[in-house]
């Protein structure tokens, strides 16, 4: 069986063979700390480095790439706009905040997204 390890919260995450899950609504369902506001691509609080697994990963799409820019160069990737086949790595700073959020929290609500799917 698949899996993804939260390596900064030292956590793993098991899928299905042959389903393709979004990083952030598993962290997210099995209570893993990674930092995230608007899951949509917009905040960039959810970057994450991948450790492992970046050959079981989506291509980044476009929001993304724009999001990161560099980033991505340097081996980041947004939890919630990552899915992925296989197994998996990532760490984060728990301290992170959105790209554009220097003292911390932003203003989008984080109600809505995670619940089901
Ligand atoms: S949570 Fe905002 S970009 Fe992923």
């Amino acid at each position: 069986m698949p899996r993804i390890y939260f390596k900064t919260a030292d956590q793993y995450v098991e899928f299905a063979e042959g389903e393709e899950v979004n990083v952030l609504r598993m962290a997210i369902r099995e209570d893993i700390d990674v930092p995230w506001q608007c899951a949509s691509g917009n905040c960039g609080t959810d970057r994450l480095v991948v450790e492992e697994g970046a050959e079981n990963l989506d291509p980044p799409r476009r929001r993304e790439r724009a999001r990161l820019g560099e980033l991505l160069d340097a081996g980041y990737r947004l939890a919630c706009q990552t899915y992925t086949r296989g197994d998996a790595a990532f760490s984060w700073d728990p301290d992170q905040v959105g790209l554009d959020d220097e003292d911390g929290r932003g203003s989008e609500s984080r109600t809505g997204w995670a619940g089901t799917g």
